[in-house]
């Protein structure tokens, strides 16, 4: 049983898998009664301070749970849908269960403040899950790695190297080539008497800016570059994204995980992420090489994400990031810059559609600061309060991330007079207007 296929990017289960082999290491070994009588006792002992020490937690109110499994039956696909459902009658701050772990959930600004701003750091952990481990290299990523000096590290690298204003003003010449490219094709379309298809022309836009400023590379589009791993990389990011973020049963409940094996889910998460892992190599090894030829041939390259983050140094200050490390990053930026984008901007000229008299607002705004001779560019947006607005409203709407990524406990912890111990999972779900 898949778990929220997309569950609003992320699900957690942290899991804390009993080492079997090491059991039964230890049992085989000594082959003695009291050693076995020994460790059922301390089991017990375990047990009952576990269950004691729990019920004297002050936690929220949240939907009834039931043995083993928790409210896991209840997520189903669009687990915000029943978590905000469900919000409006327990509260802005609400408990549930996902097998053996507990999961509080905000649904205020009030709430979620208090768990994103106030107490960040203690909720700096990331969940654990069989998709989350595989997909970022085993949390080398900036989603995925929990607070501490590695995601710092990464951190710094965005901050200074990365997402700087000169940086992303560098990428200004490929992002409007693909935007003309983007109403060049959309006027084609209508000369030649086609449905436009805009969903995936804002798809392919979002994902040529995305490998573009990650790769120097566009995947999509008749002249796409490198039209060999085009169909690869095309096939790839189709079932990538899903598989990524699916959680199973087995990912809550430990004495379950062999439901993740026995449906499949991991032999299809492991072929998708050989595959992720061949193509992504190469691009690295290309890379490599042509630094070498560049040398000799005093040739200047362009440098985009993957160059920059190939001449940083690892965490501890000597050599260099490592690959995986890279291949993390860039499958991050895939994952979280691509559908966020393009599917705001398909609600937004949805709901112009909807509402002619904002589109013809808009309009009027366009028309006196931009003009009827040329394209509206970057550096127009300062200018255009109404398109700024339009996008705002767009997003409070229909967040392309209703659920935020998972946070995890790092320690125990009190948030609005209720208990929270390590460990414990956090979302915070946005309001749901559809
Ligand atoms: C409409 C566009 C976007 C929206 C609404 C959005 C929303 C979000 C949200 C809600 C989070 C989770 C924050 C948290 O809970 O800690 C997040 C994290 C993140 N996003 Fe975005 N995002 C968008 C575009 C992008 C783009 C274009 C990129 C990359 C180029 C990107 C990269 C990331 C990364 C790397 C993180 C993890 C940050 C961290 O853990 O420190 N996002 N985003």
């Amino acid at each position: 049983m898949d778990v929220g296929g997309k569950f609003g990017q992320s699900f957690v289960g942290r899991i804390s898998a009993i080492n079997l082999s090491t059991l039964e290491w230890a049992f085989g070994r000594h082959g003695d009664i009291v050693v076995a009588l020994v460790g059922i006792v301390t089991g017990l002992m375990f047990v009952l301070l576990f269950v004691t020490q729990r019920k004297k937690l002050r936690l929220p109110q949240g939907p009834r749970s039931l043995p083993i499994i928790g409210n896991i039956h209840q997520l189903g696909n669009n687990a915000h849908t029943f978590l905000w459902k469900e919000a409006k009658k327990y509260g802005p701050i609400m408990y549930l269960r996902l097998g053996s772990e507990g999961l509080v959930v905000a649904s205020s600004a009030e709430v979620a403040l208090e768990f994103l701003k106030v107490q960040d750091k203690v909720w700096a952990g990331r969940e654990s899950s069989t998709g989350m481990d595989m997909f970022t290299y085993n949390h080398l990523d900036i989603v995925g790695a929990p607070y501490g000096p590695y995601w710092l590290h990464l951190r710094k690298i965005c901050t200074m190297e990365l997402f700087t204003t000169k940086r992303l003003e560098s990428f200004r010449p490929p992002r409007t080539d693909e935007f003309n490219q983007m109403i060049k094709s959309i006027m084609d379309d209508v000369e030649q008497g086609k449905i436009v298809d805009l969903a995936v022309k804002l798809g392919h836009v979002a994902m040529n800016n995305i490998t573009r400023m990650l790769l120097n590379k566009r995947f999509y589009g008749l002249d796409a570059s490198a039209q060999h791993q085009a169909y690869k990389f095309q096939e790839l990011t189709s079932d990538l994204p899903n598989l990524a973020t699916t959680r199973s049963m087995g990912d809550f409940v430990p004495w379950l995980k062999w439901v993740i094996i026995v449906s499949g889910l991991k032999s299809r998460m492991m072929k998708v992420k050989a595959r992720a892992d061949v193509l992504l190599q190469e691009f690295l090894e290309v890379k490599k090489n042509r630094k070498i030829i560049n040398v000799k041939n005093d040739d200047v390259h362009y440098e985009d994400f993957v160059d920059v983050l190939m001449a940083q140094p690892a965490q501890d200050g000597t050599g260099h990031l490592s690959d995986n490390s890279i291949k993390a990053v860039i499958l991050d930026m895939l994952v979280a810059g691509t559908d966020t984008v393009s599917i705001t901007l398909e609600w937004a000229i949805a709901e112009l559609l909807c509402h002619p008299h904002c589109a013809k607002e808009l309009q009027a705004e366009l028309d006196e600061v931009v003009g009827k001779d040329r394209i509206v560019t970057e550096s127009d947006i300062p200018n255009l309060p109404y398109l700024n607005a339009v996008l705002k409203e767009v997003l409070r709407l229909y967040p392309p991330l209703p659920l935020n990524v998972t946070h995890v406990a790092l320690e125990d912890t009190t948030v609005g007079g209720f208990d929270f111990v390590a460990g414990c999972l956090q979302v915070s779900v946005a309001q749901i207007f559809v």
